[in-house]
C-alpha cells in the first residue's frame, strides 16, 4: 500500500461495528435461549473467526452483510466440533471461547495463525484449571486442547488488566456450580457485563479495597434480545488523529461507541489539544454512543507522561498515539504499557521501528516509548502483520513528506477491511 501526503480530511463517515462488542454479541447470543438479530456486526476478519468457531460448535448463524442472526443453543447446547476451532488472528475469540468450551461435556482444540500461536494463554488456562477444566498445550500456547467438564465456581483476582480474561471467567462462571467472583483491580472494557445484563443476567458489582468485585451465578439463564452494535471507537481513532493533525480538517464520525471504559482515546486526544466535539449522545443496547466531530488543531501539545489506569482503556489506540506523538509540541511518552508486547505484534517494537524508519526521534522502554516532535519522512515501513500498526502508519504516511509504502497492509482487514477506502473518501 502506497500512501501520499494529503492536505486535510473532510466529510461524514460511518464506520463498521465495534470489534469487541461484535465478538461478544455472537458468543452471548449463542449462549442464549432464542434467536438474536445483530445489526451492524463488525466486518472484521476476527469477528468472522468467532462466527465460524460457533458454527463448528453447532450454532446456526445466518449472515447478510452486517446483519447476523444467531440461533441460540443455550448454555449447554453446544456440540463437539468435528475439527479444530480456528481463531485466526483473534485473541478475543480464543480467550472467550475457552471459557465456553471448558464447561461443555467434550473436548475442543483451539488453534490460530502464526501471531496468535505465539501469544500467552496461561492467563485463561490458570483460572479455568482452577474451575476444574483440563488443558493440553506446549508452554501455554496454541494449539490448546480443552477438556471440558462441569465447572466449579471460584474467586479470582488476576494479576493483569485484561478484559479478555475477565470475560473468559465470567462466561465460564455462567456454567459453573455456585457463584463465580472476579476482582478487577484496574478497570477494563465492560462490554461483556453490559451485554450479559442486556440478555437478562444479573451481575453484581461491588466496590472493595482491591477494586471492583463482579459476581455471576451459574444458575443464570440468557434470553435472546436483538442487538445493534455501535461503530468502533478504536477504528475512529485513526481518523481522530489524522484530522487533528491536518489544519482545515473537519470530519464527523457517526454513532461511535462511547463506553467510558473504551473512550479514553477521545479524552486523551482532547487533553493533548485535539478539537473533538461529541454530539447526539444516546444509548443503544446498554452502550452509550454519539457522533464525533473532529477538526484540525493548531495547539497540539503534551504535558505529562501517559501511564496508570488509563492505559487499559486506550490499549488498542497506543500505536496511533505513537504517531500522534510526532506531531506534538514536547512529543509524547507512554509507560506501563508492557501488555503491548504480547498483542498481535510486539506493538512497542513495531511502532518504534517504523517511527525510526520515518525519521522520528524515539526512545524505547520495556513498558513504552518516548517520541519527540519530528518531521516524518515517507519511506518503506512494515505492518508486522498487525492491523493496528498498518493503519497507524497509513496515518503517519498522510502526515509525512514524500511517499510511504506499507508492506502487508492488507492485514488491516483483521479489524477494518474498508479502512483504506474510507480514508480515501475523506482525503483531500
Ligand atoms: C479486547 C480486549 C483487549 C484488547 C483487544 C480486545 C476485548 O485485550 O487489546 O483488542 O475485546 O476484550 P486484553 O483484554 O487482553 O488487554
Amino acid at each position: 500500500m502506497k500512501i501520499q501526503p494529503i492536505n486535510y480530511l473532510n466529510g461524514t463517515i460511518k464506520l463498521p461495528g465495534d470489534k469487541s462488542i461484535s465478538h461478544r454479541s455472537a458468543i452471548i447470543s449463542a449462549l442464549a435461549n432464542g434467536q438474536t438479530t445483530i445489526e451492524n456486526f463488525a466486518s472484521s476478519a476476527d469477528c468472522a473467526s468467532t462466527l465460524e468457531c460457533l458454527q463448528k460448535l453447532g450454532v446456526i448463524v445466518e449472515r447478510t452483510g452486517s446483519t447476523v442472526i444467531v440461533k441460540g443453543v443455550g448454555k449447554q447446547g453446544f456440540i463437539e466440533s468435528a475439527s479444530e476451532l480456528d481463531c485466526g488472528n483473534s485473541g478475543t475469540t480464543v480467550r472467550m471461547l475457552a471459557g465456553i468450551v471448558a464447561a461443555q461435556p467434550f473436548s475442543s482444540t483451539l488453534i490460530g495463525d502464526e501471531s496468535l500461536s505465539k501469544r500467552p494463554m496461561k492467563r485463561v488456562i490458570e483460572p479455568l484449571t482452577e474451575m476444574g477444566a483440563k488443558f493440553d498445550s506446549t508452554e501455554n500456547r496454541l494449539p490448546l486442547k480443552v477438556h471440558g467438564t462441569l465447572l466449579k465456581s471460584i474467586f479470582y483476582q488476576p494479576n493483569i488488566a485484561s478484559a479478555q480474561v475477565k470475560s473468559c471467567v465470567l462466561l465460564a462462571g455462567l456454567n459453573a456450580v455456585g457463584t463465580t467472583e472476579f476482582t478487577e483491580i484496574t478497570p477494563t472494557r465492560d462490554h461483556t457485563e453490559r451485554m450479559l445484563r442486556w440478555f437478562g443476567v444479573e451481575i453484581t458489582a461491588t466496590r472493595t479495597v482491591n477494586g471492583k468485585l463482579l459476581s455471576i451465578s451459574g444458575d443464570a439463564e440468557l434470553t435472546a434480545k436483538n442487538l445493534v452494535v455501535p461503530a468502533d471507537v478504536s477504528s475512529a481513532a485513526f481518523f481522530l488523529v489524522a484530522a487533528s493533525c491536518l489544519q482545515n480538517s473537519d470530519v464527523t464520525i457517526e454513532n461511535v461507541g462511547l463506553n467510558p471504559t473504551r473512550r479514553g482515546i477521545i479524552d486523551v486526544l482532547k487533553s493533548l489539544g485535539a478539537s473533538i466535539e461529541i454530539i447526539n449522545e444516546t444509548e443503544v443496547c446498554n452502550e452509550p454512543i454519539g457522533d464525533l466531530r473532529v477538526r484540525g488543531s493548531k495547539n497540539l501539545v503534551s504535558k505529562d507522561v501517559i501511564r496508570g489506569e488509563i492505559i487499559a482503556n486506550i490499549i488498542d489506540e497506543i500505536p496511533i498515539l505513537a504517531v500522534f506523538g510526532t506531531q506534538l509540541e514536547n512529543g509524547l511518552e507512554i509507560r506501563e504499557a508492557g501488555e503491548l508486547r504480547v498483542k498481535e505484534s510486539d506493538r512497542i517494537a513495531a511502532a518504534v521501528e517504523n517511527l525510526r524508519r520515518m525519521n522520528a526521534d524515539v526512545e524505547e522502554f520495556p513498558d513504552g516509548f518516548r517520541v519527540k516532535k519530528s518531521k516524518l519522512k515517507g519511506t518503506k515501513v512494515d505492518s508486522f502483520g498487525d492491523h493496528r500498526i498498518a493503519m497507524a502508519f497509513a496515518v503517519a504516511g498522510l502526515l509525512a513528506e514524500g511517499e510511504t509504502e506499507i508492506t502487508n497492509a492488507e492485514c488491516a482487514a483483521v479489524s477494518f477491511p474498508e479502512f483504506f477506502d474510507v480514508l480515501k473518501s475523506v482525503s483531500n
